[in-house]
């Protein structure tokens, strides 16, 4: 019996890991739900266990419910032995300290949440190898990735491709950009997430993002990373290896496949869930991924290049142009704006990390956040 906790439950990958965990119960217990503010939801998952425990990081109001923990009984939960498997489902940035905290207890880490990732890869998988700790990457590019370089050499992959559906915009012209409204952009022709990471796969900084988030996970040169425009997002990604063989890994596009195989794995289990009917299909096609048209690609490269907590500058610019898209303060253009000025603004001044610890990373993260504020409050006047 695996006995879990998901931190994010409320949202759309939590919700999709609730679902699966409580229709397969004699396989998985969930111990603890975790969220930022939403009450009803989290109250409604946790009557559905008895043992369950809840957390909310920003509660309207305190003693929301007779289950509810305290922070730091929180992090005891983590750290004890009624814990095995910790499900990472925040969105953005703000799930780093979880995920460090699950990592140091050694613990099972599903990670969908890929910004603390890129924010602060190479640390977390010094910790996971220090803590004896594992990562099961969920997010579904990656969880191909894992599938499909099992028991291969790992010296003989020659390229990674990762795969994305391209977004609402990848076939509209560029000068139609400017007038892209935020309705458009929440409108994904595939997955149905979050609103942060929608408007991420709508730019496709998204993929800028995943393109870090492999470099780290798997620990390969960026120059072996590509990402390709596949828009019936059913080949979830492609290793090539040195002998000129290239894998795939296929599935519907459904977030509780790589889910069923983090909690199932090393082994594979039957799921219920609908596969793909090969004789049905018509075509899958892909295409290269216009640079000039989506910048985010290239600001990937130059934020792995640089180093030294650029990946942290790039992630934190971004989640304040998107913040300010979703409240209609900027246009889709000035996200990519945004981001090429705060980028600039700390090569050229020299802004680097100088040391590595969650601490310092947090703090380096709060002056990337602040700096991207300040930029984007020129912008916007
Ligand atoms: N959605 C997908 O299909 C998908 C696929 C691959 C990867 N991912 C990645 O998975 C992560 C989650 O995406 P999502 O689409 O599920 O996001 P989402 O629907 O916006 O859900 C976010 C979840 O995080 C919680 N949360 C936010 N801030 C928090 C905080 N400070 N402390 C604790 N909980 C907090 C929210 O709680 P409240 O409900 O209370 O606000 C909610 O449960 C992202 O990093 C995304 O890039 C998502």
């Amino acid at each position: 019996m695996r006995k879990i906790i998901i931190l994010g439950s409320t949202g759309s990958v939590g919700k999709a890991a609730f679902d699966f965990i409580s229709k397969n119960k004699k396989d998985f217990e969930v111990v603890c739900l975790v969220a930022s503010s939403n009450e009803k939801v989290i109250n409604k998952q946790a009557e559905k266990y008895v043992n369950c425990k809840t957390y909310l990081e920003n509660p309207k109001k305190a003693n929301y419910s007779k289950k509810s923990l305290t922070k730091d009984k929180l992090l005891e939960l983590i750290a004890s032995n009624k814990v095995d498997t910790v499900i990472a489902a925040i969105s953005g940035s703000k799930g780093l300290d979880l995920i460090h905290h699950s990592i140091s207890c050694g613990k099972r880490v599903l990670i969908a949440n890929k910004e603390p990732l890129v924010m602060a890869g190479e640390f977390l998988i010094n910790e996971t190898q220090k803590s004896g700790a594992e990562i099961i990457p969920i997010d579904s590019e990656h969880c191909a990735i894992h599938q499909i370089i099992k028991g291969r050499d790992l010296d003989s992959i020659s390229k990674i491709i990762l795969t994305c559906s391209g977004g609402p915009f990848h076939s509209l012209s560029r000068n139609k950009f400017k007038v892209i409204t935020k309705k458009q952009a929440l409108n994904h022709p595939v997955w149905k997430m979050g609103s942060k990471i929608t408007i991420d796969s709508s730019t496709l900084m998204n993929k800028a993002l995943e393109i870090i988030e492999a470099k780290f996970l798997f620990e390969i040169e960026h120059k072996k990373i590509e990402a390709i425009i596949h828009p019936e997002s059913l080949i979830h990604s492609f290793v090539e290896f040195d002998d000129g063989t290239i894998l795939a890994s296929m599935a519907e596009p459904d977030m509780k496949i790589p889910i069923s195989y983090g909690l199932s794995y090393p082994k594979t289990k039957k799921n219920g869930l609908k596969k793909i009917d090969m004789t049905q299909l018509k075509e899958l096609t892909f295409k290269k991924i216009d640079r000039i048209k989506f910048p985010s690609i290239d600001f990937a490269y130059f934020a792995i290049e640089k180093g030294k907590g650029m990946p942290i500058f790039l992630n934190a610019a971004n989640e304040v142009a998107v913040n300010h898209f979703l409240k209609d303060n900027i246009q889709f253009l000035d996200i990519y704006r945004l981001i090429s000025v705060v980028l600039e603004y700390a090569d050229k001044n020299n802004i680097k990390l100088s040391s590595v610890s969650l601490e310092s990373i947090q703090d380096f993260n709060k002056e990337a956040i602040k700096i991207s504020n300040h930029i984007s409050e020129q912008l916007i006047k």
